[in-house]
């Protein structure tokens, strides 16, 4: 959410914020800017409105180019103020100090009253200008940039991932994090600072990563930090494993499908070395999982979105299979109330990002309420804060995912939850090696089975001119297709902007039936498992209500056909782990193609951004 990047480089800087700003873009998308200090040590800004594109247009069309060595950028997801260009950032402070922000201060009011008392003038209705303003305002009895920002930074409430320059300190960033994401990126050629390393991959491999409340300096040739308390630290310099490569669309039209495309290679690698022959590594969730695993005796699930319905998903799997007890709930509920935590619970945050705040902070939340509790993270971001914050992690390695709506992610994800489960029952005495066997098997069959239901996309593709003037759709399932149904309906919503809900089956009775007539598709989801008969019914029940209909079937389903039902088989023989993820791509594929027919923005859609880590 908003993404940073800026340098100080022996080169112009100015093209490495651009492509900074192009690979960040799939954090914010509604405004961009970049600032430089040019040769004379004058600020020279230029924002637009947009895409980084719009940006990129305006800078070829200027006469006089942008150019300089030191410069940040910033592309934005609004929260504070409209989408425009006054609003877009860096926010510059009397010509003197200009910054890029990622977070929301909450207090800004506040200080705005005094920074107008004391002759500020305000160009945006942001609440990232008052930190400018507040830098400025220290500066008078400062004399230098770092305590300036250190001061200013005491009088903000909120979160924050900040990059400074200003005029009168024309070799140096400061960067500091509250709450929000910050690297600094080491090179040769100089040192760079930005929210996520894909900006800076085609530059350098080395990171560092800041801490909650750091503040770094970075020079053209040295980087110094200090911690919340002020004093200077060295963090270490690590090397990032990703490839500028992953990051590239390729041959493909969208990211979401290029992703879409990837799980087979995504699970490889999620699996890789998580198994030996038939049995899963519990050291895979760190060195102590086995022996700390052996003492829980209840799981609390938290996550948001997609990844929250992956945690659905493992409910059933973890009670089912597990046996444990399993509860689940959306991070932001969960970080408002004053939930009861018990010793021996295994508090297991499930992040793509790594950075929502929503789960950062009930996962904070949860610290508090009982230091007792065993905390694991699931994630796809090494370094990330929620990882960070976590005694026992887990990396999906799916790779960087850039288009919005996330899909390897989520199937990665299942992938873990479903070696979690196995490592749980384990350590639990509750599986034996037969079961063992049989899950790691179907988990090794993943990949093949995911290329195979991909062959299917161009009758997939076929289906998706049903939804095109549609204005609501519904999606069913029983079990933890109900999870995969409320997946299908996110998908759908996110980026074709179509009304769906999804409903378990059972329920259709106790209200949702009254929804259904011919102007509103419906989507069964229907693996050949226990509870077939009953959502068999269910389907009779929506038909007989005229809707048109998609049922994803197993071969061996059997649904009878009706007219204007598409019966749409999709493999057969699957287990109780791999259904659920391989009837996860057909809805994947099918909100993909419905996006297409609307002509939307796939991998961008309107008001979303890919890392929330606002409020
Ligand atoms: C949906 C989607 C979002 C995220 C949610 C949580 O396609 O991408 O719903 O799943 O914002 O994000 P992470 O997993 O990064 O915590």
């Amino acid at each position: 959410m908003c993404g940073i990047v800026g340098g100080v480089s022996k080169k112009n800087i100015v093209p490495v914020l651009l492509d900074g700003l192009n690979r960040l873009e799939y954090r914010g998308y509604d405004s961009a800017g970049i600032i430089v200090l040019s040769e004379d040590k004058k600020f020279d800004l230029i924002r637009s409105v947009g895409k980084v594109e719009v940006l990129e247009n305006k800078l070829k069309a200027r006469k006089n180019k942008i150019k300089g060595n030191i410069g940040i950028a910033h592309t934005r997801w609004a929260t504070h103020g409209e989408p425009a260009s006054h609003n877009a950032h860096p926010h510059v402070s009397k010509n003197s100090v200009s910054v890029v922000h990622n977070g929301i201060i909450e207090n800004y009011l506040d200080l705005k009253e005094n920074q107008l008392d004391q002759g500020y003038k305000f160009l945006s209705e942001t609440d990232t200008e008052v930190i400018a303003h507040e830098i400025d305002l220290s500066m008078r009895s400062n004399n230098n940039l770092i305590s300036s920002v250190q001061n200013a930074v005491k009088s903000l409430k909120g979160s924050y991932g900040l990059g400074v320059i200003s005029s009168k300190y024309p070799d140096q960033i400061i960067a500091t994090r509250k709450g929000s994401p910050l690297l600094i990126g080491i090179s040769k050629n100089g040192n760079y600072i930005a929210s996520d390393q894909i900006a800076l991959l085609s530059l350098t491999k080395k990171f560092i990563f800041l801490e909650e409340g750091d503040i770094a300096i970075v020079l053209i040739d040295k980087v110094t930090i200090y911690d919340s308390n002020g004093n200077e630290v060295v963090r270490p310099i690590k090397s990032s494993k990703l490839k500028a490569g992953q990051v590239d669309i390729g041959s493909y039209k969208h990211f979401m499908q290029k992703e879409i495309f990837e799980q087979p290679q995504a699970i490889r690698d999620t699996l890789e070395s998580r198994i030996s022959f038939n049995s899963v590594n519990i050291s895979a969730f760190g060195d102590q999982a086995k022996k700390k695993f052996k003492d829980i005796f209840r799981v609390q699930i938290i996550a948001c979105g997609t990844s929250y319905n992956a945690g659905l998903v493992a409910k059933y799997w973890i009670e089912d299979i597990a046996k444990i007890p399993c509860n689940i709930e959306v991070a932001s509920e969960y970080r408002y109330r004053r939930p009861i935590l018990l010793d021996k619970t295994l508090f297991l945050t499930i992040s793509q990002s790594g950075e929502t705040a929503d789960t950062l902070e009930a996962l904070k939340t949860a610290i508090k309420i009982n230091k007792n509790i065993l905390t694991l993270s699931i994630t796809n971001t090494a370094e990330s804060s929620i990882t960070r914050l976590s005694e026992l992690n887990f990396l999906t390695n799916a790779g960087p995912e850039i288009g919005v709506a996330s899909t390897k992610a989520f199937t990665t994800q299942l992938v873990a939850l479903a070696l979690l489960t196995i490592a749980l029952g384990k350590s639990k005495g509750n599986i034996n090696e037969t079961q063992e066997k049989d899950i790691v098997n179907g988990l090794k069959r993943l990949p093949g089975l995911i290329t195979e239901t991909l062959q299917q996309a161009k009758q997939i593709k076929r289906l998706a001119f049903r939804f095109k003037n549609k204005n609501s759709a519904l999606f069913l399932g029983r079990g933890t297709m109900h999870a995969i149904a409320l997946e299908g309906a996110l998908k759908l919503k996110e980026i074709s902007y179509i009304h769906a809900e999804a409903y378990a089956a059972g329920e259709l009775k106790h209200g949702p039936i009254a929804l259904i007539d011919e102007n509103i598709p419906v989507v069964a989801i229907a693996p050949n498992d226990e509870l077939l008969e009953k959502l068999k019914s269910n389907i009779q029940e929506v038909k007989s209500r005229g809707s048109y209909m998609i049922v994803f079937e197993d071969f061996g389903s059997k649904v009878e056909s009706m007219p204007t039902m598409e019966i749409v088989p999709i493999t057969s023989n699957l287990g109780r782990i791999t259904a659920p993820i391989i009837f996860t791509i057909p809805l994947q594929l099918l909100s993909y193609f419905v996006a297409i027919e609307k002509g939307t923005n796939v991998d961008k859609p309107r008001n979303l951004a890919k890392s929330v880590t606002v409020e």
